[in-house]
């Protein structure tokens, strides 16, 4: 029995007044049957820690450098991530596939290099809209997730998967379950030809969960829990798919 994961990603939101607005809702509405985590920006990490003490909420960064240390200026590394208590990071999101040109080889080193430091990565797989009527979804995301587990070999079992559709993508437009439970299907597939802990993997749907659709999505096989956007911003919001979950 897999335990279900709800991971809050914060992106590039939040002030120190409004994340302390935030930590201290899911303060009050936890605990949860599920585990929980919020990905916040690289400066709140230490202020989200600190706000957290003594709650069942883990928290983590939104990427990490796939380098040990040296001259990468802006980059930030694993191991300063593991130095201050991140449990997880999240790699390879759309974003920054997108954005910053992020290849499936990168996106396997920076997992690799997390791995290396004890931090669980959440990778991330989807297909663009372009892709999907194109009917490339199951192409895309196999080859998204081959290139780690390429890289990952035998620790292939420690990370985190997230499906993230990437037309569902704060657009409101949420894949159907059964849209989703096709894809992590398929991924958990792929994953048990690579891994005798495939079954034990937590893979994620990502893409507009919001409290009203997050029950049906996480009644699904495969479906293990969630990587939230826009809804990780309200407690009340995250508060409720956690309790879905
Ligand atoms: O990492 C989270 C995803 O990009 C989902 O974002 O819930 O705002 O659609 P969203």
């Amino acid at each position: 029995m897999r335990k279900k994961l709800v991971v809050g990603n914060w992106k590039m939101h939040g002030t120190r007044a409004s994340n302390a607005v935030l930590l201290a809702g899911l303060k009050e509405a936890g605990p949860w049957n599920a585990q929980v985590a919020v990905c916040v920006p690289f400066p709140y990490i230490t202020e989200t820690a600190l706000a957290l003490t003594g709650q069942r909420v883990a928290y983590g960064a939104q990427d990490c450098s796939a380098h040990e240390q040296g001259a990468y200026t802006g980059e930030v590394s694993s191991a300063m991530l593991a130095d201050i208590g991140c449990r997880y990071v999240i790699v390879g999101h759309s974003e920054r596939r997108a954005y910053h040109q992020e290849s499936d080889p990168l996106v396997a080193d920076k997992a690799k290099a997390a791995l290396a430091h004890g931090i669980t990565p959440i990778v991330c797989v989807g297909e663009t809209l372009a892709e999907r009527e194109a009917g490339r979804t199951e192409e895309v995301v196999k080859r998204q997730l081959a290139a780690v587990i390429h890289t990952l070999t035998h620790c292939i079992g420690e990370i985190v998967v997230a499906y993230e559709p990437v037309w569902a993508i704060g657009t409101g437009l949420t894949a159907t379950p059964e849209q989703a439970q096709h894809v992590h299907a398929l991924l958990r597939q792929q994953l048990k030809a690579a891994t005798q802990k495939a079954d034990q993997m937590q893979i994620l749907y990502g893409g507009s969960v919001k409290p009203d659709n997050a029950t049906q999505l996480f009644a699904q096989p495969d479906i293990d829990g969630g990587l939230i956007g826009g809804a990780a911003l309200k407690a009340a919001d995250f508060a409720a798919i956690c309790r879905a979950a």
